[in-house]
């Protein structure tokens, strides 16, 4: 069930089933797949059947979920990664006579093995359990039951990204390898938080270790570029001071 296509410079945008769309694409063309599958029945999405979130079991749902995964495999370039985005699953009482979690990405990690990926890497993303308690009501995460029972009381749940690499034709390096000369040359990430912890740090004179690089590209690629370039954007005079003690104290390492 394809419902739409929309083609631009180097891009082509498919909105319908992947299952079926997927099957249109050719064999190792594809440089990198990241999505969001349902987490197995947790929400319903809709009643189609196409729908991967419409099943009755976590069974049910990979047996579904097992036609992406493979054909994924045979789209993605040899090398080249998959990104899941998942967390775990809350069990029911109501369903499993007992509270608990499934453990969802480790089905997501036994089923991509499977299928012939290679378990590659994991993101944890922190989530608020105050968020969660206030979604959820879920009784682990309740100040009440602090007080009846903390035995029952649990961590909210984080997110991850679960990576999976598709095997190279041969050796290590990814059939079409992603390069960069100069190593990172931007910083990528929390920039705001960074920032402020970099002031922080400046004020207090103390806990140097992340201020190791204001100087270009050996100091960078020593250290790892993204704090170098954390660094570049907040120079002042103090800083720079504090940051080439930093550095000569890190140089004997
Ligand atoms: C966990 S949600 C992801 C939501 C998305 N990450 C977002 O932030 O909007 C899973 C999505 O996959 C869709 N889905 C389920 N089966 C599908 C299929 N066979 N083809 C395409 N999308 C499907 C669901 O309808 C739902 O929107």
């Amino acid at each position: 069930m394809l419902i739409g296509v929309e083609q631009g410079q180097n891009w082509t945008m498919y909105n319908g089933d992947c299952c079926i769309v997927l099957r249109g694409l050719e064999e190792s063309s594809i440089d990198l797949v990241i999505h969001s599958p349902p987490f197995s029945s947790l929400y319903i999405y809709s009643d189609s059947e196409n729908d991967m979130g419409n099943c009755s079991s976590d069974e049910e749902f990979f047996e579904h979920y097992k036609y992406c995964i493979k054909e994924l495999l045979r789209v993605t370039v040899p090398g080249r990664v998959c990104v899941v985005h998942c967390k775990d699953l809350p069990k029911y009482a109501n369903v499993y006579g007992t509270t608990g979690l499934i453990d969802f990405p480790g089905a997501c990690i036994q089923e991509f093995e499977d299928a012939g990926w290679v378990y590659h890497s994991r993101v944890t993303i922190w989530k608020c359990p105050v968020v969660e308690r206030e979604r959820t009501n879920n009784n682990g995460l309740l100040h009440k039951t602090v007080k009846r029972d903390t035995s029952q009381v649990r961590q909210g749940m984080a997110d991850y990204l679960l990576v999976f690499r598709k095997p190279p034709a041969s050796g290590l390096m990814s059939e079409k390898s992603v390069t960069r000369k100069r190593g990172f040359d931007r910083y990528i990430g929390e920039a705001g938080k960074a920032t402020i912890s970099i002031r922080r740090l400046t004020a207090a004179s103390r806990r140097p270790k992340i201020r190791q690089s204001t100087f270009g590209e050996d100091t960078r690629s020593r250290f790892g570029g993204t704090c170098a370039k954390q660094m570049y954007s907040t120079s002042n005079s103090r800083r720079q001071k504090t940051t080439k003690s930093t550095f000569a104290r890190y140089s004997s390492i």
